[in-house]
């Protein structure tokens, strides 16, 4: 089903708390997060040449893909859906936010 363009729309605004760390479109380039495009449907931790935890590579081992619920529950508590990560980020609380990140990161292809 095609995506909202409102969402994505919204969802570009709240990738602002993302940018510190994260680029996402054309020449995105691994920061201190690795980059983002085609990372929805995709297998965790897959991001070549990007150094992830241990944490996050042992989730990717037992089968993680990132999609919408399993985005949603990371963003919403980091640390607290994967224990030892290094992102470095509160979390993103309001479910509304987390489904427009969602659609806005579903807009970029590999
Ligand atoms: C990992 C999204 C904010 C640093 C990831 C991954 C996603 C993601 C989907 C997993 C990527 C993969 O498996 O290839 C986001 C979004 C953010 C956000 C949507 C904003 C809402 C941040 C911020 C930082 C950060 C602010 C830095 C302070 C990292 C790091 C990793 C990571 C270091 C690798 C984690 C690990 O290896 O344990 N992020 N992120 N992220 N992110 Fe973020």
């Amino acid at each position: 089903a095609a995506v909202d363009p409102a969402l994505i729309e919204a969802g570009e605004k709240v990738f602002k708390k993302c940018k510190a760390c994260h680029q996402v479109g054309e020449g995105a380039k691994d920061r201190a997060g690795p980059q983002l495009n085609g990372v929805m449907g995709r297998a965790a931790g897959s991001v070549e040449g990007f150094k992830y935890s241990k944490a996050l590579m042992a989730r990717a081992d037992e089968g993680l893909v990132w999609n919408e619920e399993t985005i949603s529950a990371f963003l919403a508590n980091p640390r607290g859906y994967m224990k030892g990560t290094k992102m470095g980020f509160a979390g993103l609380k309001s479910e509304e936010d987390q489904a427009a990140i969602a659609a806005y990161l579903s807009s970029f292809a590999d």
